[in-house]
């Protein structure tokens, strides 16, 4: 028996990489200067990890009868990593990736606790699997946030 639970937080957690690949692409083309450019670096390294991980969410899906949605049902949600007006601003990008981050965290925290419940330790593993990446982003992040906070 599939948890609804389960469907919809797969369903909204794949929804959220696409718009994480989108916002990180263009702020890793439209940021300048020359300390824009590690940040950058990290933000283009990082889309392929978020592509995969919506694709193995859709996967899931699919196994679980269901299916992962189209650009109809999108709900953008990441105002914070909208792409700054000044495109020297790159501290603006780094709390929008912080944000995002932080949020992506969340969601796979509570399709663990759902999965868990609905005794699905596939999607379960998956979710944790995933999550190691995210923290592992978020750190990274925060080390830039160290670095720009003072300028
Ligand atoms: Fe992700
Ligand atoms: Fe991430």
């Amino acid at each position: 028996m599939t948890s609804t639970e389960v469907v919809e937080i797969l369903q909204r957690a794949y929804q959220d990489e696409f718009e994480t690949v989108m916002n990180y692409q263009t702020n890793a083309i439209v940021l300048d200067g020359v300390h824009a450019e590690e940040v950058k670096a990290s933000l283009q390294a990082d889309i392929q990890e978020e592509l995969d991980h919506a694709q193995q969410l859709g996967r899931r899906l699919k196994q679980l009868e269901s299916r992962p949605p189209g650009s109809a049902a999108f709900d953008a949600r990441q105002d914070s990593l909208q792409p700054p007006e000044d495109t020297t601003d790159v501290y603006s990008v780094i709390r929008g990736v912080l944000d995002a981050e932080t949020t992506a965290i969340e969601t796979y925290r509570s399709l663990i606790e759902a999965a868990g419940e609905a005794n699905d330790p596939v999607t379960e593993g998956i979710a944790v699997e995933i999550l190691t990446d995210e923290e592992a982003h978020r750190t990274e992040f925060r080390g830039f946030e160290k670095e720009y906070k003072d300028d």
